[in-house]
């Protein structure tokens, strides 16, 4: 067998040195500051990018494992940021919340909140699922394999939002978990998730919103006069809710938050090992050592931006998203598959195979992201996009004239995530 493993570095190269060769090794990297990447990256402006890196390199060293027993500030900055999140998720007085390293986390510990409450309520312990929308996540896949639970996907209204009739169609009495997203990452549209909690009110079956891509900002669309649809503990069926900082919050990664109706509900995902040699361990997250830098910088962030940034950023993405929608609008062979309602936009073609116009982006150095059901190309838009909308949309109908010319060949270009 041939190999590439690096071997293990003699040392004493100094930072000159060891930049220069991260630099030259990061030297094909898609442009994100010029907005070539249609996710990963999330900006807001330059200052809060800014203090974000500051407050992040304030606590470099801390651990947030700590936050009780030796980085007090750091465990106060961390229930602050919570309480932000449970003000506006208008959350009943008894209700709590976990900063994480991401939303895949995030939904791993609700998951697993809501698993136990099902067991414990029935006292089951053989098969049991999780009913979704179709365009739910992958992180629940990745959280049901890991806990053995089936998933089942129910179909969507032509709106692209779940059919919640074909949900309950799904249900059991081994239904652990019911999920609405808000928006879900497919197709940036919120579910119906009044529907969906009546409908875990009425079988006494946990609800989840994922609002890992709509949570920190989606309320603020609201307020600016531009209403998305609420998704919050206002429903009495939410029994828990992941919003992530580290995408539309403007925080550095990893950074986001899961948020349960009830302490009690959050116990239920706390992890407590007391048979080893050195005494209870007790984590209510996946991860032991957390960075204690993304706390500070998310404390930061929000501290500086505030409802009256949040609703600048709000104002500021709506604007852009809708001029990116009218100005694809404007090319007759695309169509968008559903109404963007935040920040996420997916369209296509019925006239030609837009997995072609993608590999004509990806020839002009965009990153393509896309979607196979119906096949899309999809973008999580964010501020980086604003002043490269005239080039990209350029590029697109260069793309598409390419494509309708025939002087592409069958796309090799597949839908991938990461
Ligand atoms: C709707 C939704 N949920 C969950 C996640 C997973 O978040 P993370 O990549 O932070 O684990 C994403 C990521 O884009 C998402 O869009």
């Amino acid at each position: 067998m041939t190999t590439t493993r690096a071997s293990f570095p003699e040392g004493g190269r100094g930072w000159n040195e060891l930049q220069q060769a991260m630099r030259a090794t990061s030297s094909g990297d898609i442009d994100w500051k010029r907005g070539r990447s249609p996710l990963f990256v999330f900006l807001n402006d330059a200052e809060t990018y800014e203090i974000g890196r500051k407050a992040y390199f304030e606590y470099f060293s801390e651990n947030a494992l700590g936050g009780s027993r030796a980085f007090f500030g750091i465990g106060k900055m961390e229930r602050d940021v919570i309480d932000y999140g449970l003000s506006l998720f208008s959350a009943p007085d008894d209700a709590t919340g976990v900063f994480t390293n991401g939303g895949s986390e995030s939904i791993f510990l609700a998951v697993k909140a809501a698993r136990d409450a099902h067991r414990a309520r029935v006292g089951s312990t053989g098969s049991m699922n999780i009913v979704m929308p179709d365009t739910a996540h992958a992180a629940f896949d990745k959280a049901a394999n890991a806990m053995d639970l089936e998933i089942r996907r129910a179909s969507l209204r032509a709106d692209k939002r779940v059919d919640v009739e074909a949900m309950e169609q799904l249900v059991d009495g081994n239904t652990v978990l019911l999920v609405g997203s808000a928006p879900c990452y497919p197709h940036g549209v919120i579910d119906p998730i009044e529907e969906i909690s009546s409908l875990a009110v009425r079988l006494n079956i946990w609800m989840h919103v994922d609002a890992c891509v709509g949570g920190w900002i989606a309320p603020f669309f609201t307020r600016i006069g531009r209403p998305t649809a609420p998704f919050d503990f206002r429903y009495p069926g939410v029994r828990s809710i992941s919003a992530d900082l580290h995408k539309f919050g403007f925080c550095p990664k990893p950074a986001s938050t899961v948020f349960y109706r009830s302490l009690e509900d959050q116990q239920r995902a706390t992890f407590v090992c007391d048979q080893w040699p050195s005494g209870v361990f007790r984590t209510a997250t996946l991860s032991g050592t957390r960075p204690a830098g993304a706390i500070a910088a998310a404390w930061a962030v929000l501290n500086h931006l505030g409802t009256s940034g949040y609703e600048r950023a709000a104002h500021n993405l709506a604007s852009m998203v809708d001029a990116y929608v009218d100005d694809i609008n404007g090319i007759p062979e695309l169509e968008f598959w559903a109404k963007p309602e935040v920040s996420i936009i997916n369209f296509g073609s019925k006239e030609l195979d837009i997995f072609e116009v993608a590999e004509g982006m990806a020839a002009r150095g965009w990153l393509p992201a896309l979607t196979r059901r119906p096949k899309g190309l999809h973008l999580m838009m964010s501020l980086f996009h604003e002043p490269v909308r005239d080039e990209f949309i350029a590029d697109l109908r260069a793309s598409v004239a390419d494509v309708k010319r025939g002087s592409t060949g069958t796309p090799k270009i597949e839908a991938t995530y990461s």
